[in-house]
């Protein structure tokens, strides 16, 4: 049986079955390109089998140097953006205590930079590292993108200023491209330890690569654990005998035609934050084009229940929800009796909190589907390493089948390109000069 339930059965009555039907062969197709490799961008699909093909050994090796960094530092960076930043950031959060950033003495701390270009966010970083042992990992498949490489240069420079050269070098850890972009002549030039991301991952793709797996494995989370369940994801999926991404595929896609533009990703774990926006950089990134694709959206739960919940309620009906719903709790925490009941609260004293929040999420779907909201849920038996690397592969297999059904090549991203243009000619980059006559010619 899969790990990954996905429960269809709140979006059935927006669906015609002869929509659902004619879509089945769509979704084969569409399988078979992905395994077969006759698809578009099928230059970009190393992540269909990278959990069966990632040895024991390179989580080993990662797990190394997490150590060693964990050794020398008491925070390391993250520099990188886009899928060079969020499928770790997506981990750590899911993975770590609710209040352990506020904790002393709890392990070598994960930051990030490089996913914006904010002034004070960078400065503000620099003050909280003026007086810590800190180390950086760089992550740029292209070892181009602009955002990591202002960071990269500020700390770096930070690091060696406090360190010495050589020192400096023996904490940063560089994850590149091969051959080919600045920070791999950098890494080369200083002697970083580096991990290669292959050419046939692409960024949003590649959580389960060194880009995702050394912060991760730096922040004290099993790494095998999480590969593991990818794995039984990826062997249940390419078999055919888990269709649990098909299915959710096959649903969103119908539901698309059926004129839900808009999917809202929601949880009902704080934790969980980040892997909604791990999950709209993967589906935005990889559907948006051509004019088409269902916009990825996401919503906290109870907490935006109180905030866009009125819109999902009773706002324009172009939406549909899946929920990842985690079954158990990891800790237990029981409501009080409380003898005055001045709250009102004694009728559920004695339950578990997450029983409240589970009721809070069965009647928000009932609520939901009666308001004309179609509702797909996508449940994990708990929230730990190995569930995550299923949900992860899942997320991406249904991402490929989804992105292939809706006729788009889903790996390629060339929309991103336009506003790196327009910033390059505006900051009058050498190699611009049309370009920036023409955008001036503009202002
Ligand atoms: O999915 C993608 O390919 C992008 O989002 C990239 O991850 C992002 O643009 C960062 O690119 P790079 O790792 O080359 O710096």
């Amino acid at each position: 049986m899969s790990k990954i339930q996905v429960n269809v059965t709140g979006a059935e009555s927006f669906i015609s079955a002869n929509g659902l039907e004619a879509l089945r062969p769509d979704g084969k197709a569409a399988f078979e390109k992905l395994t077969d490799g006759t698809g578009l961008g099928n230059d970009f699909l190393g992540w269909v089998k990278l959990p069966s093909e990632t040895s024991n050994e390179l989580l080993d090796d990662i797990n190394a140097t997490a150590a060693r960094l964990r050794e020398l530092c008491d925070v390391v960076v993250a520099i990188g953006i886009g899928g060079s930043y969020l499928g770790a950031k997506a981990v750590i959060e899911a993975l770590s205590g609710a209040f352990d950033s506020y904790k002393p003495n709890t392990g070598t701390k994960v930051l990030f930079a490089g996913q914006n270009i904010g002034e004070d966010y960078l400065a503000e970083l620099q003050d909280f590292l003026k007086d810590k042992k800190f180390g950086i990992i760089v992550i740029s498949k292209s070892g181009t993108t602009t955002e990591p490489a202002i960071a990269f240069r500020i700390l770096r420079e930070q690091l060696e200023n406090q360190l010495g050269r050589e020192e400096a070098g023996k904490r940063i850890v560089a994850v590149t491209d091969a051959k080919r972009g600045a920070l791999r002549t950098l890494a080369n030039t200083e002697g970083y330890k580096t991990y290669v991301i292959e050419d046939n991952v692409g960024g949003r793709f590649s959580v389960l690569t060194p880009v995702g797996l050394l912060p991760i494995a730096v922040a004290g989370f099993d790494i095998h654990a999480l590969v593991e369940g990818a794995r039984e994801m990826e062997k249940g999926t390419l078999a055919g005998t888990d269709t649990s991404a098909m299915t959710y595929a096959l649903y969103r896609n119908a539901l698309y035609r059926s004129g839900k533009k808009i999917e809202i990703l929601v949880n009902y774990n704080p934790k969980l934050h980040f892997f909604g926006e791990w999950w709209k950089q993967l589906y935005g990134e990889s559907e948006g084009k051509d004019n088409k694709g269902i916009f990825p959206a996401a919503v906290d739960n109870t907490t935006d229940l109180h905030s866009m919940g009125q819109w999902i309620q009773e706002g324009e009906r172009i939406i549909f929800e899946t929920v990842v719903s985690v079954a158990t709790a990891d800790r237990e925490l029981r409501i009080p009796f409380d003898e005055s009941n001045l709250d009102g609260l004694n009728y559920i004293a004695g339950k578990r909190v997450d029983e409240v929040n589970k009721m809070a999420e069965l009647g928000t779907r009932i609520a939901h589907i009666d308001g004309g909201v179609p509702n797909m849920q996508v449940v994990i038996p708990a929230l730990n390493a190995n569930t995550l690397g299923s949900l992860i592969y899942f997320f991406e297999a249904a991402c490929g089948i989804s992105g292939y059904i809706l006729g788009v090549n889903p790996f390629n991203q060339p929309g991103v390109e336009a506003y790196k243009k327009n910033m390059f000619a505006l900051l009058e980059k050498p190699g611009y000069e049309a370009e920036t006559a023409a955008i001036k010619a503009k202002l």
